[in-house]
């Protein structure tokens, strides 16, 4: 809440930031951290979650954001470690296949599903519990443009991300009123960081022509968002999903 040292202070509070070890999850973890939340890195890559969080002086937890021991494990150590969970942001994301639909498997499917949906499934179902008995909670979905408008030759991720705007808005409106507890996704267009490996030059070719402002996003920007969602000020927005695309969405 606003201080006298200026808004959107975020002291006090714990966050969780899945995917935290790199890119756009370790700008979210490093600017909520500036802004006086202690913070838990989840990721799957033990080693990255590590730098940050010594960094950060924050606490790390390595694990998979679709095996449901490892999420509970992430909720209890973070809670005995730095407090009871305020803040979850659902960062940590892949592409996956990359092709036509027609060379795409289930299990292509399956995979991609897992960590962009499933993943913030698990973690909203383990602290959404806790968040209502304390009656106060945030929570952030990345999802992405490509929820919203479909990109082609991503049917996976596109998928994905579209289901998780859903789930956001359905859970939003589970626990409206019940305490000060907002669910909010956020939909990225192109930012470069290493997920790009993921995709071929077409797609990334692709992606950018469709955005007006003629650039791609960057990491800090998406941080900025994410941050006024997760304070206290942004109390009145929920179920929403926030448009960072530089003009892309049309909707
Ligand atoms: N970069 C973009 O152009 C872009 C655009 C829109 C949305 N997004 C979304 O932003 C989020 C972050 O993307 P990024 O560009 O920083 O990607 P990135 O690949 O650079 O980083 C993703 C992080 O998530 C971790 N991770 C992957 N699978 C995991 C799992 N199963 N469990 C735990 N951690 C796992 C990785 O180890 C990595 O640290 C993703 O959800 C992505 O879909 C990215």
């Amino acid at each position: 809440m606003a201080d006298e040292r200026g808004f959107f202070r975020l002291d006090g509070r714990v966050a969780i930031v899945t995917g935290g070890g790199q890119s756009v999850g370790e700008g979210i973890a490093r600017r909520l951290t500036a802004a006086g939340a202690r913070v838990c890195i989840f990721d799957i890559n033990a080693e990255a979650a590590r730098r940050v969080a010594s960094e950060l002086n924050g606490h790390a937890v390595a694990g998979d954001v679709s095996v449901p021991a490892d999420v509970e494990r992430c909720v209890r150590e973070t809670e005995q470690q730095l407090g009871p969970v305020d803040i979850v942001v659902n960062n940590a994301g892949i592409v996956g296949k990359n092709d036509y639909i027609w060379n795409v498997t289930k299990e292509d499917m399956e995979k991609v599903l897992a960590v962009n949906l499933i993943g913030p499934f698990l973690f909203c179902r383990a602290v959404i519990p806790r968040m209502l008995e304390r009656g106060y909670g945030r929570i952030v979905n990345v999802a992405s443009i490509a929820g919203k408008e479909g990109n082609p030759r991503m049917i996976p991720y596109s998928s994905s991300k579209a289901a998780l705007i859903g789930m956001t808005k359905a859970l939003a409106k589970e626990v409206a009123g019940r305490g000060d507890i907002t669910i909010n996704a956020i939909s990225p267009a192109v930012i470069q960081t290493k997920i790009l490996e993921q995709v071929s030059q077409e797609t990334i070719d692709y992606m950018v022509s469709r955005i007006p402002l003629g650039r791609t996003c960057k990491i800090e920007e998406v941080a900025a968002l994410v941050h006024y969602l997760v304070s206290e000020e942004a109390s009145f927005c929920t179920g929403q999903c926030y448009d960072i695309s530089g003009g892309r969405a049309t909707y």
